[in-house]
Formats: structure tokens, C-alpha cells, sequence
């Protein structure tokens, strides 16, 4: 006799008469119940530890919205500036040109140790290493959560999905924050925690640099942005079956003031759009990639643009980045100071709070055509 025979004679002799009987397969039943429910769960993430042969239907383009891989080349000239150097006045133009001319930059020599940065990748990888019943206790699509698992990018109002999980943490005041962080890997909290601060000031000294580079005195643009929050993205691009098919992310802007890239130093996948065309940016060993957001695009009053980039996956290898948001206190007023709209100089945005502005981006899909920041325009 079979096995499943045996135990289907023994499940209808002894259920439902003894009681004492049935009470013995609670455990079981809660056990496969609990199982259907995990794995319906880790059925939202990608990095699950499957390997798809093909694209999952909801990940798949329309044909007018793809990433064109082959159309896109190389952009070998993105302005890399020494954040060491002596020479300020120097430093404070070449942010100024990259700034003008393509929204965005890498910094080398910038003051975050090399251990802390090397720590940082590794507990991200660590963490998206982990078993997915373990990730799947973060998981959530709610954006107002302060710390979360997600996937794609608001699973909620998008229609196609995006070849991307992430963890989202923010992370200032840390005191208020990590707390709350996962445990595990055990030693996640401390690493992020000595990168978040190092990054932070990184991020300080550059916006000082920005202010300067639009002729206002250093401590202007920080003012403005008041005390400043601090969100962190550690993403993470599983193989994909068909990157030509979709996106690790769609072209969009950030909707921060300021973001601080650390992309992985052996897959690249970050491009920006330049002149209307789609550029690959290669990893720069020891750099990070600074882009201007949405805020900085208005307290600049749009002199200097907020960059529109996207992250493309690949079916080589799994692809992560760590993404630093330096974001305006909620409750700041964004708006150009006096000095830039002098002169027959006409305000372009509207005055808006931080916090107005980013319930209108949570409430939209990523990929919508009218930009968040045309609905603050004068
Ligand atoms: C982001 C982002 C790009 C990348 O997280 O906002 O644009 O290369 N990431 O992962
Ligand atoms: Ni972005």
C-alpha cells in the first residue's frame, strides 16, 4: 500500500470522531498553512532564489517603452571631480558645468573611507542573500512605512512591474531609526549606521559646493533645506531572463534634493538621459554618483536641472546599488532665493513644502508622463 493510501485511510478513520486525535494535527495544518502563506509572499520578490527562464507576463513592456539596449552608448565624458583638491574655485565651476550641462556628476577623493564603503556593500549583499522567509518578515507596499522590504516600485498604482527589489530604510536622526533596522546580518545596523554618517557629511559638503557654484554664499542651499531627512535604497537587480523586455527601474527623477549613488564596481546597468539620448554610466572605482533631484531643480529656480535616469538589468549577473537621499525637512518651504530671481528674473515653482510634494509623487506611478514638479510651476 502506498503511503498517501495509509495516511488517507488513517486521516477519515480517525477525523473528525477523536478529538484528542485531531488536536494532534494542529501542528501540521498551522505548519502547511503558514508554508502557502510564506511562499505566496515570496512570490512578490524577485530575489527569492529563483531562476525565471522567461519574463513574468506583468514585467513585460509594451513595445513603444522598452530599453532599446543597443541604441545606447557609452558615456565615457561624465565629469568626475576631485573633492580633495586644493583648488576650491576650481571645484566649485566643474560642479557648476556638470551641473548645467548634464544634472549630474561622480566625486572622487570625497572623504568616505574606503572600509566603511566596502562594509556597506557587503551587509547589503548579506542581507539580500538571506533566506526569503527571513526577508519576507520586512515586506511591505505601504511608502509611509520608515523601514520596508518592497519590490518593483509602487506595486500599488503601477500597471507593469519593474525587475527590482529593495530595502528602504531612512536613517535620520539614526538615534530614531535603527531601532528599527533588520538585526540580521548581525552586524547590519552598526555598517549602514558609520555609512549613513559618512555619507550624510559628504552630501553637506557637496550641497555647499552646488551654492557656491550658483554664486550664493555656501550655507545658503542648506538653509533652505532646513533639517534636512535622510533615506537610504539598497536595490537589487536579480538576473533577469529578458533585460531587453523591461527595467530595473523606469527613467524618472528623484524627488529628493540630493542623491548619492554607490553603483557595484563590476556591473553597471545606471544610465541617464543627455540631450534626449540614453547614456550607460560605468562604474567609477572609489566614486560615487551625485544627481541633482526635484528640490534642487526648484530652489536652483530650474537653472539646474533634476536629472532623468533609469537602471537597466542584465542576464549575466545580479546587479546592487545604494542609493542616499538627502531630502528637505518636511515642513521647509522650497523656493529660489531672493538673489537667483533678481533682476526681471521670474520665480518658476511655486512656494511648496517638502511634504506637499512628496505625498503628490507617492500618490503617482513612477513612469507617468507629466513630470511631479510641473504641477508646482507657476
Ligand atoms: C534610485 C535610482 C539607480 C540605480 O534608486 O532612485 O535611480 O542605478 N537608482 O540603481
Ligand atoms: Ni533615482
Amino acid at each position: 500500500m502506498s503511503i498517501e493510501r495509509m495516511h488517507m485511510i488513517s486521516l477519515t478513520s480517525q477525523f473528525p470522531c477523536d478529538i484528542k486525535e485531531s488536536i494532534r494535527w494542529v501542528p501540521l495544518l498551522s505548519f502547511l498553512l503558514r508554508q502557502s502563506s510564506l511562499s505566496k509572499m515570496a512570490g512578490k520578490v524577485i530575489s527569492s532564489g529563483f531562476r525565471y527562464a522567461a519574463l513574468p507576463e506583468s514585467y513585460v513592456r509594451p513595445v513603444t517603452d522598452r530599453p532599446n539596449l543597443s541604441l545606447v552608448s557609452n558615456c565615457d565624458d561624465v565629469p568626475v571631480i576631485d573633492f580633495g583638491s586644493a583648488d576650491r574655485p576650481l571645484m566649485v565651476r566643474q560642479i557648476g558645468d556638470a551641473c548645467r550641462r548634464y544634472g549630474f556628476f561622480q566625486v572622487i577623493n570625497h572623504g568616505v573611507p574606503d572600509e566603511i564603503v566596502e562594509r556597506m556593500q557587503r551587509v547589503g549583499r548579506e542581507f539580500f542573500e538571506l533566506p526569503v522567509e527571513e526577508k519576507m518578515k520586512l515586506y511591505s507596499e505601504d511608502p509611509t512605512k520608515t523601514m520596508r522590504l518592497s519590490t518593483s516600485f509602487n506595486v500599488q498604482k503601477e500597471q507593469v512591474h519593474n525587475w527590482r527589489d529593495y530595502l528602504r530604510l531612512h536613517c535620520y536622526p539614526l538615534d530614531q531609526y535603527t531601532p528599527e533596522w533588520p538585526s540580521n546580518p548581525s552586524s547590519f545596523k552598526e555598517d549602514v549606521a558609520n555609512y549613513c554618517r559618512a555619507v550624510r557629511d559628504l552630501g553637506m559638503r557637496i550641497l555647499e559646493g552646488i551654492s557656491e557654484s550658483l554664486g550664493l554664499e555656501k550655507e545658503v542651499i542648506i538653509k533652505i533645506l532646513g533639517d534636512q531627512g535622510q533615506h537610504m535604497a539598497i536595490n537589487h537587480y536579480p538576473v533577469c531572463p529578458e533585460p531587453e523586455l523591461t527595467y530595473g527601474l523606469p527613467g524618472h527623477t528623484d524627488p529628493n534634493a540630493l542623491t548619492i549613488l554607490l553603483q557595484d564596481t563590476l556591473v553597471s546597468g545606471l544610465q541617464v538621459l543627455k540631450d534626449g539620448q540614453w547614456l550607460a554610466v560605468r562604474p567609477h572605482p572609489n566614486a560615487f554618483v551625485i544627481n541633482i533631484g526635484d528640490q534642487l531643480e526648484a530652489v536652483s529656480n530650474g537653472e539646474y536641472k533634476s536629472v532623468w535616469h533609469r537602471a537597466v538589468v542584465n542576464s549575466d549577473k545580479p546587479r546592487m546599488s545604494i542609493a542616499s537621499f538627502l531630502c528637505p525637512c518636511n515642513d521647509t518651504i522650497i523656493s529660489a532665493p531672493q538673489e537667483l530671481i533678481e533682476g526681471g528674473t521670474k520665480a518658476v515653482f511655486k512656494k511648496f513644502t517638502y511634504a506637499e510634494y512628496y505625498k503628490k509623487f507617492w500618490s503617482r506611478n513612477l513612469d507617468q508622463k507629466e513630470h511631479c514638479l510641473e504641477f508646482f510651476k507657476n
